[in-house]
């Protein structure tokens, strides 16, 4: 499973922005179809909708849904644990028309507070080296390149893995 995704460079940022709430709540069946989609754009890949339900299970708490005013996903977080002590973003995307908001602020805040409820010590991802909005994204969250993994995405570019303390 890689988590890729485009470089495109986002307009420069409100200095006095405030963030906005944005709700949030659990992976529910009937997200698949917006999530599918989401995740065909952002990162341009396919998956079998059963995957989404199979991740799930592993951890319910670990899947987050920004939902828009009529319950349906506008962006996600797919969180897992497959090492001990440590939670790993799977996916995560922003639809293109809501990002820059703070959607993806909400998700990436609630799944790291929802690790430390869980008493992991570490976040860790994976990101193209050429997604430069992902990567400042990610090391203003506190995540730093900890290795370079080369050929990761299927088309041949490198990945960083990032990762954060969680304490
Ligand atoms: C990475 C991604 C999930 C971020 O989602 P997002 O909803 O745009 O995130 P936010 O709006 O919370 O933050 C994005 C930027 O907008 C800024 N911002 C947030 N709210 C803002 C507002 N109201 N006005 C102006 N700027 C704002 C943030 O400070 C942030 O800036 P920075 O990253 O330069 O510090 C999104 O860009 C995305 O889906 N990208 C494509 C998929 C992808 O790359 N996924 C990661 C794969 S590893």
């Amino acid at each position: 499973m890689r988590c890729i995704a485009d470089s495109s460079l986002p307009p420069l940022r409100e200095p006095d922005a405030t963030p906005p709430s944005v709700p949030l709540r659990g992976f529910q069946l009937r997200d698949v179809p917006f999530i599918a989609s989401i995740v065909a754009d952002a990162l341009n890949e396919h998956y079998d909708n059963s995957l989404y339900a199979s991740l799930s299970d592993a951890w319910p708490d670990g899947f987050l849904v920004a939902p828009d005013s009529l319950g349906r996903p506008i962006g996600f977080l797919l969180g897992v644990c497959q090492v001990e002590g440590e939670g790993r973003v799977l996916m995560f995307a922003v639809d293109r028309e809501h990002r820059r908001s703070g959607v993806g602020s909400a998700l990436m805040d609630e799944f790291l507070e929802r690790s430390r409820g869980r008493g992991l010590k570490r976040a860790t991802l994976e990101v193209r080296v050429g997604n430069a909005t992902a990567i400042r994204f990610y090391t203003r969250y506190g995540f730093s390149v900890v290795d370079l993994l080369r050929g990761y995405y299927s088309d041949g570019e490198n990945g960083y893995q990032m990762a954060r303390p969680l304490s």
